[in-house]
């Protein structure tokens, strides 16, 4: 059976403010529920599960006799179980309740939404057997791209391997192995987890399906399709597969692999299991993996948020305290899963451009090795591998005598470019910026035609957006405008009404090239590629999920919007507006700049986002 989410409670804004501290027993028409809030967490405050005791499905009542109210008694056996870890105390080491997932909605509603079947790999389950060294293998690539040799089959994840993530925000920081392409195009199969650039890489799959153009590709069904660009992407890809969620695909007798549902992201993420002879390799996605024991699974990104704060000083105690927590939760995420390996990654890039430097300088993230020591400090059966491109780990040996487990990790030779200290930003950019010009911008009516597309109304947010060049200042000839989300008008003015206000400048290429292309707003908001101010201090959801997941998959009708302006504008004898061109850049100047900016880079050295886990587990 395929696996779905499913809303199973929904509080009003009133009951979820009401929500004390500690344990909350909900009873409803539609079940009872246990949250459990910890208020020290804002940012990921609840864990929630239906009050079903896992013994003979007893209700449980609070426990008087736990001086922390945190634990509650089963009322048929007393079973207790400690709702902070959502772990039964009784019987100890034990069991571990199935969890729901919490949503918070822009107007403060928790939801509780269950996945259906909690645990599908346990249907159908296979003895482990043993597995020889060299058998099952992993190759890390670069930030999110493993290899894996699964017996006489290939496998890659997420093959992000050349040009940059998120319009120009990101690029690779290490250098992959020189082969990745041959290497890539012989796989048998690929795996795309979902569709950020950082994860699907146009680039990267322009130049695969060149050599390749049949192979193998698999995605989760996503209510965001992973492919929705292909077709405007102009990269032809023939096999693109499109798995539902929490079932088994067959590759061979040894070999078979689930793709899972983000608890995080179900909408566009999702996580992969694979199954080699009874043994599971999980390759967990980029914010969450769903299922019962990986279902606390949550990232935070540290690496997001920099520049919506004023205060440098604020700003920097804000994000050493995030990436403190940070560090803190993963190494609870691993304790969880108990893996025999963890692996970070998905977090190898840097903001290399030389525009990008007050970020590359003012972001700094965790570090694998802080992480790694944190965690080897603290879990001792767990072994940590800081990945470096080209290093394998083997799982037969990995999963075998301890005392040999850190044979199962071979690096690449010390000889071995690890580190990128050249991108071509030239060609990229100039790809970008070639939106800058487009006829649609000669015609100030695009505003109105392009907002009505996105389709976002009936909400009190005032928009000013402002075009700027590379460093955020305003350009000559380059839009500045308002949008009212309340009655999707276009005022010159501020309103006089009490409004919630979201100023955003934006890099003029990328902001064109989202608009031309009806892009989700990701390129703009995850890459760095604008600078926000707002007033009141509040994140609009509502608004962000919308142009990041919700626009039309068909992008907005220029053709027609131009035929229409072109016989306006002839029969009114206006002229269009002058279209801004850009300077081209300037190639042997910037290539320098970036060399700077690298060695800079290395200054603060490995500085990276910790946001994925590898885990091998024996199920
Ligand atoms: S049903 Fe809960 S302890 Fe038996």
């Amino acid at each position: 059976m395929e696996q779905r989410s499913v809303k199973v409670l929904q509080l009003s804004a009133q009951e979820t403010a009401a929500l004390r501290a500690g344990v909350n027993l909900i009873h409803k028409n539609v079940g009872n529920f246990i949250i459990y809030k910890d208020p020290t967490t804002p940012e990921d405050p609840y864990k929630a599960c239906r009050n079903v005791c896992r013994h003979q499905r007893g209700l449980f009542v609070k426990d008087i006799e736990d001086a922390a109210c945190n634990v509650v008694r089963c009322t048929k056996h007393n079973w207790k179980l400690d709702t902070s870890t959502m772990k039964y105390v009784n019987p100890p080491d034990s069991f571990t309740q199935e969890l729901l997932f919490p949503e918070v909605d822009d107007e403060g509603r928790l939801t509780l939404v269950e996945l259906n079947p909690p645990e599908p790999w346990e249907r159908d389950p296979r003895p482990p057997q043993r597995i020889e060294p060299g058998e099952v293998k992993v190759t890390f690539f670069a930030h999110a791209c493993m290899e894996v040799k699964l017996g006489d089959k290939t496998m890659f994840f997420d093959p992000w391997l050349t040009g940059p993530a998120f319009a120009r925000g990101w690029w690779l920081q290490h250098e992959p192995p020189a082969d990745w392409l041959e290497r890539l195009s012989r796989a048998d199969l690929i795996y795309i987890s979902h569709e950020h650039s950082d994860h699907l890489s146009y680039p990267t799959l322009e130049l695969l399906s060149k050599k390749n153009p049949n192979i193998p590709i698999y995605v989760g069904d996503t209510s965001v399709p992973v492919f929705c660009r292909l077709k405007q992407s102009g990269v032809k890809l023939n096999c693109i597969n499109i798995c539902k969620f929490g079932v088994w695909q067959d590759i061979n007798a040894d070999t078979r692999f689930m793709i899972l549902m983000d608890g995080v992201h179900p909408e566009f993420d999702t996580c992969i299991l694979i199954d080699y002879k009874g043994r599971s390799v999980a390759r967990r996605s980029t914010e969450g993996f769903t299922g019962q024991q990986d279902s606390q699974l949550r990232m935070n990104w540290s690496n997001s948020l920099s520049h919506l704060f004023t205060s440098e000083e604020w700003k920097e105690r804000f994000m050493a305290n995030d990436r403190k927590n940070l560090l803190f939760h993963k190494k609870e995420v691993v304790r969880e899963v108990n893996p025999k390996v963890y692996c970070p990654f998905a977090g190898f890039f840097l903001e290399a451009h030389p525009a990008d430097k007050y970020i590359l300088n003012n972001n700094p993230k965790n570090k694998p090795e802080q992480l790694a020591a944190f965690i080897n400090r603290h879990l001792d059966s767990v072994m940590t591998w800081t990945p470096k491109p080209g290093s394998t780990v083997d799982l037969a040996l990995a999963l075998g005598d301890p005392a040999d487990r850190r044979l199962a990790i071979v690096d690449p030779p010390p000889e071995t470019k690890l580190y990128k200290d050249t991108w071509d930003f030239d060609f990229y950019i100039d790809k970008i910026n070639e939106s800058i010009d487009n006829e649609i911008f000669a015609y100030p009516d695009w505003i109105p035609f392009y907002y009505e597309w996105i389709g976002f109304k009936n909400y009190d947010l005032v928009l000013r957006m402002i075009e700027t060049d590379d460093y955020f200042q305003p350009v000559e000839g380059g839009y500045d405008f308002l949008v009212d989300f309340m009655d999707l008008s276009f005022p010159s003015q501020r309103p006089t009404r009490k409004h919630a206000y979201l100023e955003i400048k934006n890099r003029i290429g990328v902001h064109r090239q989202t608009v031309l292309h009806g892009l989700f707003w990701d390129d703009l908001y995850l890459g760095f590629q604008n600078r926000l101010s707002r007033d009141p201090d509040t994140f609009h959801f509502k608004f962000w999920n919308h142009v990041q997941i919700l626009l039309s998959l068909q992008p907005p009708d220029w053709e027609g919007f131009l035929s229409r302006q072109r016989r306006l504008h002839s029969a009114s004898g206006k002229l269009p507006r002058a279209v801004w061109k850009p300077p081209r850049s300037k190639p042997t100047v910037n290539r320098l700049l970036g060399v700077l900016v690298q060695a800079k880079a290395l200054l603060v050295p490995a500085t990276m986002a910790l946001l994925a886990i590898l885990a091998y587990n024996v199920l």
